[in-house]
């Protein structure tokens, strides 16, 4: 497989070809992604749920990302790798940037980080030094107690504008992506629409530019028995993973996944 670059990326969205991404941990599911044409992987914060047990990602320090981001940079074949900032490691641009450079020297090429028009000073320092960033919008599952809960956003037409807004303001600070998650599909196709940098949804419809989901989620495995309604089984049907993350890859590409059933319609 040819090298994933941001620059690829961006193509990509300009000619409406959608981009798979899959959150990924460790170095054999790194190498069993890539190879199975998942364009991104993303060592995300959910790390703190899915591996560790907790029942948040506010536990999940600064080390634990570097540690797994090392792990999935030595397993990888190609794809393009996003590392979360971990909860409170980017609260201000210097600390913002001292923690990404744990990050992309670990093997990122990207960084994420969760929040609205507040971080632009942030975005501007990081990409003036050579670091990629995605900005996470939406249900920003950091501030899962700010919110009481992990719920839809953008509901409301006056929230939904200021995450339109929100999402111009980012890009226009420097930020290369957007990644917005648990919102209307009406509001994710408005975003994407909104941007000229790619935006990549989870539980945000069909109408962005990408989709990615949580690995274990899509393989059908659950610490706790609740499954959202935007994921699907890709195991169903399939005798092995790698088949599974292929099928994955083609939904996202054809346009079949995520169906009707996967979305918050408003
Ligand atoms: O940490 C994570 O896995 C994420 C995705 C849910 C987008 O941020
Ligand atoms: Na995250």
């Amino acid at each position: 497989m040819t090298n994933i670059t941001l620059t690829r990326l961006q193509t990509m969205k300009q000619r409406g070809d959608k981009i798979a991404m899959l959150t990924c941990y460790d170095a054999t599911f790194a190498h069993t992604a890539s190879i199975a044409g998942v364009d991104m992987l993303l060592i995300g914060d959910t790390l703190g749920m899915i591996l560790q047990g907790h029942d948040s990602t506010l536990p999940v320090t600064l080390g634990d990302m570097v540690y797994h981001t090392a792990c999935v940079k030595r397993g990888n074949t190609g794809s393009f790798i996003i590392a979360d900032l971990s909860f409170l490691t980017y609260s201000s641009p210097e600390q913002a940037l001292m923690s990404s450079g744990l990050l992309m020297q670990a093997g990122a090429q990207m960084v994420k980080l969760e929040g609205g028009a507040w971080l632009c000073e942030s975005v501007r320092q990081l990409t003036r030094n050579g670091v990629p960033v995605c900005a996470h919008i939406g249900l920003t599952p950091q501030s899962v107690n700010v919110f009481g809960g992990f719920k839809v956003q953008g509901r409301d037409p006056e929230h939904a504008k200021e995450l339109v807004e929100s999402a111009k303001i980012l890009e226009e600070a420097g930020a290369a992506m957007i990644l917005v998650e648990a919102v209307p599909a009406s509001l994710g196709k408005s975003l994407s629409e909104a941007v000229s940098v790619p935006v990549i949804g989870i539980g945000a419809g069909a109408g962005t530019d990408g989709q990615v989901l949580v690995l274990h989620d899509m393989l059908g495995l659950t610490l706790t028995g609740r499954v959202p309604k935007f994921v699907r089984n890709f195991m169903t049907g399939q005798d092995s993973i790698q088949a599974a993350l292929q099928s994955y890859v083609a939904a996202v590409k054809d346009g079949t996944f995520p169906a009707e059933e996967h979305c918050y319609l408003e």
